[in-house]
């Protein structure tokens, strides 16, 4: 292990509830990578929620039901993310569109958290009439999709693993900062924006 692997943090968040195909890739990701956290979400109660702020990399792996992530996972992250945390994806799916987690996008906006990238691909389907006929895309994940999961996470951990240390730590230090110097609540805040307007219009009578 390098010292960036050594350093960084990661967790999978994964549910995988019809044939398995998702916690293929996420077992081999994990397998790759035994510092890695792996949670099942069906594990966890309605109301329970991981405490997620020490992962430098939140990964969130699902099967697509219904045109989107899990609707657990989708809980957790809109619960769970916060502004500044490094977001990737694990999806697999029955039907030919990609998916590319736009849901996921869209409360990763909402967070202020950074979805970095999203790796998918087929896994096999005998929901609904594809029962009928034997199921979709039998055999996937196959060796070659599992494979890419890897190096997927291997390329985002090379390309930004640095930054994501770099970036946490300014976090950690506002973080501190912010700690040290509570604002104080919005009466102060009112309070802070009177003095300021009141000050301008000193200077401006001065001019
Ligand atoms: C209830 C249900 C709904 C599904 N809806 C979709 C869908 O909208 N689009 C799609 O491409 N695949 C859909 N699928 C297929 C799954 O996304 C696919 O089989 C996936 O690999 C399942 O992953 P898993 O075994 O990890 O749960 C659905 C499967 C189930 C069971």
């Amino acid at each position: 292990m390098d010292e960036v692997t050594n350093e960084l943090k990661t967790v999978i968040l994964y549910r995988s509830k019809h044939h398995g195909n998702t916690k293929k890739l996420v077992d081999a990701v994990a397998a790759a990578h035994p510092e890695i956290t792996v949670i099942d979400v069906a594990s966890l109660g309605k109301r329970e929620y991981p405490d997620l702020s020490p992962y430098h990399i939140i990964a969130f792996a699902s099967g697509i039901y219904y045109g989107k992530f899990d609707a657990d996972i989708r809980r957790i992250a809109e619960e769970c993310l916060r502004d500044g945390d490094n977001v990737i994806g694990f999806i697999t799916y029955g039907g030919n569109d990609k998916h590319n987690g736009r849901e996921l996008s869209g409360i990763c906006r909402l967070k202020f958290a950074n979805l970095l990238s999203v790796y998918g691909c087929p896994g096999f389907d005998t929901y609904g009439p594809f029962k009928f006929v034997g199921g979709m895309n039998k055999g996937r994940p196959n060796e070659e999709d599992i494979a890419g999961a890897v190096e997927f996470y291997d390329r985002i951990v090379k390309d930004y693993g640095q930054i994501f240390l770099d970036e946490r730590a300014k976090r950690d230090k506002r973080d501190a900062y912010n700690r040290e110097h509570p604002t104080g609540g919005l009466i102060a805040g009112i309070k802070r924006s009177a003095r300021k307007l009141a000050g301008k219009r000193k200077d401006s009578g001065k001019e």
